[in-house]
């Protein structure tokens, strides 16, 4: 009997791949994903989950997705995985140097990496407030980095991914002071991974010794156990891949 929810947006992140498979080997958890390309959410093995395909994270698409989500809505969302990140594409290079900022860049970046995530929470507060979520405690983590410790920030550098992952933790932290007063059932995690061997990481393995680069199915079995055994507290936790904190 499936009596929790599992949410998982960004899904496409090959983290959130070996999330999901995880997931539905659980006989208590159903799975709902998030996604601009569900290729691999088409396989056999998900056709019990909930799949909404979206063509861009608007906040306005993700109003409808979430309204949308709501109805299908059985059984109370116990996690949420926030998986979005972007540190390179065509038109994104990390700087190395300050005159390599670019603000079209930097825009970019920040709405993929800080404003996105919290958006999607924003408009999830009814869900965890709904009868269905009364009783049932939900953590939510969002995929952070490191990098954007700045107390932890000793080599500079990538300016716009380290500040947007800096953006998304004061973000985090700013809504688990106000959810301890107004919904007090939900944990905030901001997540560090860890270096893991998925497209992201990809040009920026060569100097990572084997031991350190993770697989995504290692770091998701992390992960799921960090969340189960996490306490709702009213507080946001900075964590990595062995739940350890991480200087804000
Ligand atoms: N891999 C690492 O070494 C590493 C290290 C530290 C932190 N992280 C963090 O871990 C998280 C997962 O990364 P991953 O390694 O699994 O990366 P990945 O496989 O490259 O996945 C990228 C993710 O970012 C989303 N995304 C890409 N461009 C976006 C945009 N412009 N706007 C909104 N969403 C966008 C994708 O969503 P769709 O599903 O819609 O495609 C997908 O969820 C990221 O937050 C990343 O910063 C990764």
């Amino acid at each position: 009997m499936k009596d929790q929810t599992t949410l998982i947006i960004g899904a496409n992140s090959d983290i959130a791949k070996s999330l999901a498979v995880e997931v539905i080997k659980t006989e208590q958890s159903h799975l709902m994903v998030i996604t601009r390309d569900s290729h691999f959410y088409q396989q056999e093995q998900f056709n019990n989950s909930d799949i909404f395909l979206v063509a861009d994270y608007q906040e306005s698409t993700i109003q409808k997705i979430v309204t949308d989500l709501n109805k299908q809505l059985t059984a109370p969302l116990s996690q949420v995985f926030i998986c979005h990140g972007l540190l390179h594409s065509e038109q994104v290079t990390p700087e190395k140097r300050l005159q390599s900022l670019t603000e079209n860049a930097f825009n970019e970046v920040m709405t993929a990496n800080a404003l996105t995530p919290i958006l999607w929470i924003k408009n999830l507060i009814p869900t965890f407030k709904h009868r269905l979520n009364q009783k049932q405690a939900c953590k939510i983590v969002v995929f952070s980095a490191r990098v954007g410790s700045i107390s932890d920030n000793q080599i500079g550098g990538w300016y716009s991914y380290r500040a947007s992952k800096a953006a998304l933790n004061m973000l985090i932290k700013s809504a688990a002071v106000e959810f301890s007063r107004t919904v007090k059932n939900v944990k905030l995690i901001s997540f560090h991974p860890g270096t893991t061997d998925t497209p992201l990481s990809k040009p920026f393995q060569k100097n990572v010794p084997e031991h350190k680069l993770f697989s995504s199915e290692f770091v998701a079995l992390q992960l799921l156990e960090i969340v189960k055994n996490t306490n709702i507290d009213g507080e946001a936790s900075f964590v990595d891949w062995q739940g350890k904190t991480i200087p804000w």
